[in-house]
């Protein structure tokens, strides 16, 4: 299967420099969730249409799909145009797909398939039923049988109460799809060549079309403005916390906590208030986060560690019962089983050039406030003094304590004598 993305378009109800595809959802571009779908229906590289904001576009999805330019945007049907030559060749089945569709689901688009496989569509059309249709294109029907789309502008008093609309998703029999366009005129009131006009010429021509509505309307849903990023962003935090409640992890407060997809999180872990979880993070079983918890990519908490409030982990790894339960950044830092990391401890990992890494072993105590300036190491048992900064290139030795700025060992004087 082939498929079409079209993305040249403005976006002009963003009111945004940049291209709405790649406006982001949870630090990915919109066009981003819209390519994972594909590939998971084993579309390895669409064809995506770029027009507005080309060069931006096609940076970002270069590699991902074979980009095709629309030099001035005359609409759907014309963008489809453009890609003739890049998709003309194949036989089968070409899906099209909006750039700014990002809500559609994995087993929704494989159901959609199947049925317009099944029923041998020329063309088939993923459809939504909404209370509130406005702006979008409306689904005719004579007795029942789908015969066309009318674009809002260009819709009757009737017309315009239908309530089932069009997503924008097609499955085209690839031969019908090019025939179609051919006959497609911009007599409208946009003055555009649109796609949906093709339903209607199909039609006419006795083809087999249908009309497959969504089980749940709300993956219908494209992202035109800010609002609607807004909404894309709060859905796709929805269904990340319900399916981890579904395994066992508690929200106290799902609409004030944001889990990026991709996020996995252990059986009985309590998530408290306003926690922001990048993508890629593993939270272990028995965890306690929060509240105002940040925890970013590349970080790993081990089973039964407390990341508390005002906490901020960046692609570190600690392991079992560690315990930072306020105000610390914890950064590049890898952090030993039961550490006990006292209030105000900061890894200072940036010098300001690179990165680098502050390693801390078990049952380390750290004392408040203390500054850890990487890279460093600490080992396991030790000790380091309420507002301690160990400097740059410090191993403090197992079972060590350091105090003082900058931090040095304390000595007994007994155990010097000792020695
Ligand atoms: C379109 C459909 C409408 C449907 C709605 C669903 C048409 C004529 N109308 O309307 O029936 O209900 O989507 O969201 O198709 N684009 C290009 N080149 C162009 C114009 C658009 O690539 O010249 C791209 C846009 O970037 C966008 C997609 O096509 O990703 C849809 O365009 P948009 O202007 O948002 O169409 P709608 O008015 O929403
Ligand atoms: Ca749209």
């Amino acid at each position: 299967m082939q498929a079409i993305v079209l993305a040249a378009g403005k976006g002009t109800r963003m009111r945004s420099e940049k291209p709405k595809v790649l406006h982001e959802i949870f630090g990915r571009p919109m066009l981003d969730y819209v390519f994972e779908v594909l590939g998971q229906v084993g579309v390895r590289r669409p064809v995506l249409v770029v027009g507005a904001g080309a060069d931006q576009v096609v940076r970002f999805a270069g590699k991902h799909a074979i980009p095709v330019l629309q030099a001035q945007q005359k609409g759907t049907g014309h963008a489809v145009m453009m890609t003739r030559r890049a998709v003309a060749s194949s036989r089968g089945d070409v899906l099209i797909w909006p750039g700014d569709m990002p809500l559609v689901k994995v087993e929704t688009l494989r159901t959609f398939i199947r049925a317009h496989r099944k029923e041998g569509c020329a063309v088939s059309v993923l459809s939504a039923v909404r209370e509130d249709s406005a702006g979008y294109g409306r689904i005719l029907r004579a007795g029942g049988a789908f015969c066309g789309i009318r674009e809002e502008l260009d819709a009757s008093e009737a017309e315009r109460r239908i309530s089932e609309v069009n997503t924008g998703i097609y499955l085209f029999q690839s031969r019908f799809l090019f025939s179609s366009l051919k006959s497609i005129r911009p007599e409208n009131q946009k003055g555009e060549y649109y796609l949906t006009d093709t339903i209607e010429i199909l039609s006419r021509r006795g083809e087999k079309l249908e009309a497959f509505p969504l089980a749940s309307a709300e993956e219908g849903q494209g992202v035109n403005s800010r609002e609607d990023l807004a909404m894309a962003t709060s859905k796709i935090n929805q269904r990340m916390i319900r399916v981890l409640q579904a395994s066992g992890v508690t929200f106290m407060a799902p609409e004030q906590t944001f889990v990026a997809p991709g996020a996995r999180i252990g059986q009985d872990t309590v998530i408290y208030p306003w926690c922001y979880i990048e993508t890629g993070v593993k939270i272990g079983k028995g965890c306690q986060i929060g509240p105002f918890a940040k925890i970013r990519k590349g970080s790993v908490i081990g089973e039964g560690s407390i990341v508390g409030s005002f906490v901020e982990v960046n692609r570190s790894r600690l392991g079992r019962d560690v315990s930072a339960k306020h105000l610390a950044y914890l950064g590049d830092a890898v952090i030993g089983d039961e550490t006990n990391i006292g209030a105000g401890t900061i890894t200072a990992n940036f010098d300001g050039n690179k990165k680098h890494l502050t390693r801390i072993g078990r049952r380390v105590l750290v004392g408040s406030d203390t500054v850890f300036v990487a890279p460093v190491s600490v080992g396991d048992g030790a000790r380091t003094g309420a507002g301690s900064v160990v400097t740059s290139g410090t191993r403090v030795r197992r079972g060590e304590v350091v105090v003082g700025v900058p931090a040095r060992p304390i000595v007994k004087k007994q155990t010097r004598k000792q020695k």
